[in-house]
């Protein structure tokens, strides 16, 4: 098989495509035909050394996001079988209940060997079946960017009809969040740096869009938006650089979803206005297993299709690590295995 390897302290262009043994499932495992992968911002920081969550392993297989086919299964696997379409959890051992620490040794693509690969072996209890709608390459975007969004809106106090929902430009998690909060029956408000991806984000569904950069203060019109009142729930995938703002943008009482924190570096945030506010601001982790399958039953249901930007060969990952660094995508980037 052929799989891609990142040299430890390598860069995007190090990456190196290399032929290796197919693995055998040992009890419990599962081997699985990747058939296509995604990229999420975390790829670039792991291909950068920026992601500093416990040890990376050596020529690190990349990725944490994909979707295949079960070609084999070890002794005592009930849980799949051959031909299934499935997905690997982002956290291989959360499958249910809080987030323990441990679980975060577990990350695909970072921690342990991730699905840019012909072929893996996964523990069989790490798996989702796939939604049925969905081709490989839709259902690959699915496990990291839309499982947050999914576990933001909807595992602490759900985003409903009469609520608001303020997104931070069009990646691939703000436009899950969009997809799920119109599910939902919320409004959305969406910040981009661009007039143009917001236009096009306005056919997915966005009510009110503001540029911010020809609008830094974009907390002013999201509040007025929403008539002074303020937002409900914000998707922060900004960081310190924006974070003050969701803060001056969200309603008293409302919820900072705190997602990400590399996008848009800045000073030190003063808590006093979250504190006076009685805002929640919840760190949020993926998603488990469990949540996983109740989000790929929501979206068998209601025949969501996740907007993919750009879906690129096996043969030029490098071109779609370089294309989502770009930032010019909208939605997901994805690479097709096979
Ligand atoms: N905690 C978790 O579990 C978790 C899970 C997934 C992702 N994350 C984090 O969430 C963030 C987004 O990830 P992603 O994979 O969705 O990223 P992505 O697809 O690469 O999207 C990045 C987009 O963010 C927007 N952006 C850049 N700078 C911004 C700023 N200063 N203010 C507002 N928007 C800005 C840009 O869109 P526009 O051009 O439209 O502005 C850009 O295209 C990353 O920091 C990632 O590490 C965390």
């Amino acid at each position: 098989m052929r799989l891609y390897r990142l040299p430890k302290n390598g860069t995007v262009d190090s990456l190196e495509l290399v032929e290796a043994e197919v693995p055998k499932p040992a009890r419990g495992q599962v081997l699985v035909r990747m058939r296509a992968a995604s990229l999420n911002y975390r790829d670039l920081m792991v291909a950068s050394g920026r992601y500093a969550l416990g040890d990376v392993p050596e020529n690190l297989i990349p990725l944490s996001d994909g979707a295949g086919e079960v070609v084999e299964v070890g002794p005592d696997v009930t849980r799949v079988k051959p031909g299934d379409r499935v997905s690997p959890n982002f956290l291989q051992t959360w499958i249910g209940g809080d987030l323990e620490w441990h679980h975060n040794h577990s990350a695909l693509g970072g921690s342990v060997h991730g699905v840019l690969s012909e072929y893996g072996l996964f523990d069989q209890e790490s798996l989702v079946h796939l939604p049925s709608h969905l081709s490989f390459e839709e259902a690959a975007t699915l496990p990291c960017a839309a499982l947050t969004a999914w576990n933001a809106l909807f595992t602490g106090r759900a985003a409903g009809p009469g609520q608001t929902v303020l997104i931070l430009g069009t990646g691939g998690v703000s436009v899950f969040a969009l997809q799920f909060a119109k599910l939902a029956g919320a409004r959305v408000i969406g910040t981009s740096s661009s007039d143009e991806k917001l236009e096009r984000v306005r056919a997915l569904g966005l009510d009110e869009g503001i540029n911010y950069r020809t609008t830094p203060d974009w907390e002013r019109p999201a509040r007025e938006l929403t008539g002074s009142r303020g937002v409900d729930h914000v998707i922060e995938v900004g960081g310190p650089g924006t974070l003050s703002r969701s803060i001056q943008a969200a309603r008293i009482g409302g919820w900072i979803h705190l997602i990400g924190s590399g996008l848009a570096p800045g000073d030190a945030i003063n808590p006093a206005p979250a504190m006076r506010k009685g805002l929640v601001l919840r760190g949020i982790r993926i998603g488990s297993r469990e949540m996983f399958e109740a989000m790929n039953r929501a979206v068998e249901f209601h025949r969501l299709k996740p907007v993919i930007d750009r879906t690129f060969p096996f043969d030029e990952a490098k071109a779609a690590y370089r294309h989502l660094e770009s930032q010019k995508h909208i939605g997901k980037v994805v690479i097709s295995i096979s």
